[in-house]
């Protein structure tokens, strides 16, 4: 024990004291901790009851079919665990993604989740969940692959930013415990991806970027961060979302310090079972698991989907053999048997699959008969697959409409070019422009989970992209608006410069541009970006379009739509460019939004869920080259200081910051008050609860002979995965296995300083402040808008902290002159930075500054605390 302990002291050493993160290494942290132990809610408490219960009944084989997939493509779902038959029990179905059902038909194509981050809407992003929630309900699917707060958005061009809500830790944790919430209050169970650090596409997984010619590369790139970036910014959102009760994790591919996401001792086992309380199960992602024993004694508890990429996989019948064996103590299965039920009944999966039946949806094809395993049609037979069924209802369409429309960022608005006034303006003529305002040739549904993009962009590609019932196109939107006033309408979608579309341009008396950047999952490259964006600039010639549009007209609206930040300065500040709205992919409302935005139906009151920098060069490059060794090294050396806490610190301006977006209204915040919500503030948070003692499941392992596939089994193909082993000699031990540094079997007794409850320490989630402040709507309309409280901490040598740190928002509507009170809650987590040498969250003494208002660098309130 002290061992490991001085273990543990000097890797947490190397990593925080160093300066730099070139050594960084994860320390071993053993056992994994056995669920059901922290403080937790009756809920939870009956939910663990009641899967000891049923695990204490079920054979060793029975439970490594509960905790393993049966392979890729074998059943209806992305990803399906076992079955176990003796107690009517199909396999768990797992699917994909963060904005709605993935791969099926008559499912609402919901708005990205940075476009949820970019509404600073609480209420939308609970109702987005509840909306995705019950449409996986009704599609009979068990666990939803989502919401992703990781990546952070640490890097501008990482590939998969759009699937998360935005550049800061307390916005994605606020959007993705509330999109937990709504999911799961539907009955059915949310996943939290991916843990952790996974901030970029290239080098995610070794196959995908050797298939790039990338031949070099040895391993899965290392995402080396430090002790206080981890809890403060990376973690934080999981912590949350913890605290809501998700039901599971997804580990990442990438690895952390140099240890594999699916087999880090330090974040499975300490980080999140531990610290944060987690009681779910950990699954891996897709083909993540790259080790059978070490996975499980790292905290793993589902493999997914059971196979490794064609290849038997790590567990299934390699579980049944190291768990006989004697390599993994079955008290760990039982665990990863126990968090797994545990979670299924907290949520209610058990009442949901009684009314819903199975998945009625198959992820491989829409007929609607098609071969059962799709792994091998040929030896498979043929069955109704597809039942076709409409989930789509009028709460998912609204919450759908009404994502995209409260997103909408409006940037620049000179003269009160919009909203478009065709009367009061005298606008006989419009003129839509770029290829980003079109419906794409091939239909709303790029062949393959997105992976083109030719049109207008409603979603990235990859596993977080969805097959859209139908979309809604700018260009028809706008056109059809402008009709309603007799408006003439000309287009061209072209993507060079020519004699037409300069006549288009320079006859009409408005025109509105659009352009777009695209970006996606590492498994696919589109126009050259794999995964990642190759930079921050338009596609498809857009700033050229742009340019020339300005050159023929005076009156030039630009609509961006992109998953990310893009650069904007080759045009911005032109005087012909009038306006600019920017938006992010917006799901199948994507142009009647924009259309109502601009034709003023909705007042815009989307803003910025990350900084747009003036030069490329001031956001975190993505790691695009394979060292020498093979084994590419991405150091987080900004720590702490993500997106606008960057520029802020280095005091750069940026383009627009971070929480930037105008209103058609004008808005004033007055009268900022703080006062305590608690008598005492300690600076230290109390010991955690005691854990609850660890539990033991009275089971036998079976005989050997039990483990080995049944006489005359047939089985359905060579890659399904089962629990049954064909050779029972590797049943029994047969030398001694090389247990990493630092592992024991012997549970702790207290938790750690900041852990005991579920998201950490309970009394991190005390309110301790309260904040409020008056907003009035100055008129001419009717709007919505956007409250943000930032807190600047203390600053020490010891402890330097970012200017200002996003800790509340609110999102009121108000009619013109109205003004409301907006009140903040500040908890004592919102407060504390974690002391990395303590191992604990404190609270400094000193100068808290209280800043409410506009945006990350229009704050016109401010107050403080002294503590
Ligand atoms: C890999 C992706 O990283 C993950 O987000 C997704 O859920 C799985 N594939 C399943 O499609």
């Amino acid at each position: 024990m002290l061992s490991s302990l001085l273990i543990a002291i000097a890797a947490f050493a190397t990593i925080v004291v160093g300066s730099s993160l070139d050594h960084a290494w994860s320390p071993p942290y053993y056992p994994s901790p056995l669920g059901g132990r922290v403080k937790s809610d009756d809920k939870w408490k009956e939910s663990y009851e009641r899967a000891r219960d049923f695990v204490a009944q079920l054979t060793l084989l029975e439970k490594v079919n509960l905790t393993s997939g049966i392979g890729t493509e074998q059943g209806r779902c992305v990803g399906q665990t076992g079955e176990i038959p003796r107690f009517n029990m199909s396999g768990i179905c797992f699917q994909d993604g963060p904005l709605g059902v993935r791969a099926t038909d008559f499912v609402t194509g919901f708005p990205a989740g940075i476009t949820a981050g970019s509404t600073f809407n609480k209420d939308l992003m609970y109702k987005r969940g509840a909306g995705i929630g019950q449409e996986f309900r009704g599609k009979g699917a068990d666990v939803i692959l989502g919401p992703a707060t990781g990546p952070m958005g640490t890097k501008a061009l990482g590939g998969r930013i759009w699937e998360a809500f935005g550049s800061d830790p307390y916005l994605q944790g606020v959007a993705g415990s509330l999109t937990v919430e709504g999911m799961q209050d539907h009955g059915v169970m949310a996943n939290a991806k991916h843990f952790i650090a996974n901030e970029q596409e290239h080098f995610r997984r070794v196959s995908e970027y050797r298939k790039y010619n990338f031949t070099d590369l040895e391993s899965e790139i290392s995402s080396n961060v430090d002790d206080r970036a981890m809890h403060e910014i990376y973690a934080w959102p999981f912590a949350e979302m913890i605290h809501s009760g998700v039901g599971s994790i997804m580990c990442s591919y990438n690895k952390i310090n140099n240890s594999l996401g699916c087999q880090n001792s330090y974040l499975l086992n300490k980080i999140a079972k531990d610290e944060l309380g987690f009681d779910g199960f950990v699954v891996s992602d897709w083909y993540g698991q790259k080790s059978g024993v070490a996975a499980v004694l790292a905290g793993l508890d589902v493999g997914m989907p059971g196979d490794d990429e064609g290849v038997p996989g790590f567990l299934g019948a390699n579980l049944t053999t190291m768990v006989m064996n004697g390599t993994v103590p079955e008290w760990r299965l039982n665990d990863m048997a126990v968090r797994t039920m545990a979670a299924y009944y907290y949520v209610g999966l058990d009442k949901t699959r009684e009314k819903i039946g199975g998945p009625n949806f198959y992820s491989w094809s829409l007929n609607t008969t098609d071969a059962v395993y799709h792994a091998d049609p040929e030896s498979s037979p043929y069955e109704v697959v597809n039942e076709h069924v409409d989930v789509q209802t009028d709460f998912s369409q609204e919450i759908a409409y009404k994502t995209a429309v409260e997103a909408l960022v409006l940037l620049k608005n000179n003269n009160k070019t919009l909203p478009l006034n065709s009367k009061s303006q005298k606008i006989k003529k419009l003129s839509i422009l770029g290829k980003a305002a079109a419906a794409a040739p091939v239909g709303p549904n790029c062949p393959s989970t997105q992976g083109c993009s030719d049109g207008v962009l409603a979603v990235g590609w990859g596993s977080g992209s969805i097959e859209f019932p139908f979309l809604s196109i700018p260009a028809d939107e706008i056109s059809r608006r402008a009709r309603e006033n007799h408006v003439s309408v000309d287009w061209n979608f072209g993507t060079t410069v020519s004699d037409q579309f300069d006549k288009t341009a320079t006859t009409s008396d408005v025109n509105i541009v659009f352009a777009l950047s695209d970006s996606g999952e590492g498994f696919q490259a589109v126009e050259d970006n794999l995964g990642d964006r190759n930079n921050a600039s338009l596609w498809h010639n857009g700033d050229a379009i742009i340019k020339r549009a300005a050159e023929k007209n005076s009156n030039n609206i630009v609509v961006v739509t992109s998953v990310g930040p893009v650069n904007l300065e080759r045009w911005i500040d032109h005087p012909n460019i009038t306006a600019v709205l920017f938006t992010t992919p917006g799901g199948q409302y994507t142009g009647q939004a924009i259309s109502d935005v601009i034709f003023g139906g909705y007042n815009p009151s989307g803003r910025l869920p990350f900084t747009i920098a003036k030069k490329d060069d001031d956001y975190v490059p993505i790691v695009k080259d394979v060292p020498e060794d093979g084994h590419p090294q991405d150091n987080f050396d900004e720590g702490i200081y993500i997106d606008y806490r960057l520029f802020d610190h280095l005091n750069k301006t940026p383009r627009y910051e971070f929480g930037y977006g105008l209103s058609y209204s004008n808005w004033e915040f007055s009268n900022i008050e703080v006062s305590p919500a608690s008598d005492d503030l300690s600076q230290s948070l109390p010991a955690p609860p005691s854990l609850a003692q660890p539990y033991s499941i009275d089971s036998n392992l079976p005989e050997p002979s039990e483990c080995v596939f049944p006489k005359d089994f047939h089985r359905v193909n060579d890659l399904y995965e089962y629990p049954w082993v064909k050779d029972q000699s590797k049943l029994t031990a047969n030398g001694s296995y090389p247990y990493p540094e630092g592992y024991s079997t012997v549970q702790h007794d207290t938790s750690l300083p900041a852990g005991g409850g579920p998201g950490g320490n309970p009394a991190l989630y005390k309110n301790v402040y309260k904040v409020k402040a008056d907003l009035t709507n100055q008129g001419p309309y009717k709007g919505a808008y956007v409250g943000q409280l930032y807190l600047g901490f203390p600053q020490s040598d010891k402890y330097p902290s970012p200017p200002k740190q996003l800790r509340g928002f609110e999102k009121v509507e108000l009619t013109p002159n109205e003004t409301t009170c907006l009140e903040f809650d500040l908890r004592w987590k919102d407060l504390a930075i974690w002391d990395v040498y303590s191992q604990s969250w404190t609270i400094q003494s000193g100068c808290y500054k209280v800043y409410v208002g506009s945006s990350s660098r229009n704050l016109e309130l401010v107050s403080q605390i002294n503590i």
